[in-house]
């Protein structure tokens, strides 16, 4: 379980710099590079999942991470994924995939994941 649980950390690692580095590369365009949606879904899925293992297996038996720090992170990563997806839906319209986003969409999603980030650390 302990290996599964990290796999999952791996992903939800991965994902989210996906989110961060996608949208840091797309700061001055006016597009949001396409890998951001798909990269907030696989870390939320993972973050969900590393729940799952962490609780069936007993690894946080005796104390892990706050539930209401968790919950937090779960409504702020769920708006951040319908913001990418619709972001992504945005984009289709031209330019292969990158075409212009609406630049708050783009910068809310910046701004949560920073967000996110600082409660994962902090809280
Ligand atoms: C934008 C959204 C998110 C970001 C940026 C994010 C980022 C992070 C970071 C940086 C850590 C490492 C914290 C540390 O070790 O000190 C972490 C850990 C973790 N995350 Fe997330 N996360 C997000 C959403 C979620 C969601 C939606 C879930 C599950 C529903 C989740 C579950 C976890 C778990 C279980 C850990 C390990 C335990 C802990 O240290 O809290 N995360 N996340």
């Amino acid at each position: 379980m302990d290996f599964l649980y990290n796999v999952f950390a791996v992903l939800h690692f991965v994902g989210w710099a996906i989110v961060l580095g996608g949208y840091i590369a797309s700061i001055k365009g006016s597009g949001l590079y396409r890998g951001v949606f798909h990269g907030a879904a696989t870390a939320l899925v993972a973050g969900v999942l590393m729940v799952g293992t962490a609780e069936m297996s007993g690894m946080w038996d005796d104390g892990g991470p706050s539930m209401a720090k968790i919950g937090v992170k779960l409504v702020i990563a769920l708006v951040i994924a319908v913001l990418a997806f619709l972001a992504k839906r945005q984009g289709a319209k031209g330019d292969n995939g990158t075409g212009p986003v609406s630049p708050g969409l783009k910068h809310t999603i910046g701004a949560l994941t920073l967000v996110n980030i600082v409660v994962a650390v902090f809280w």
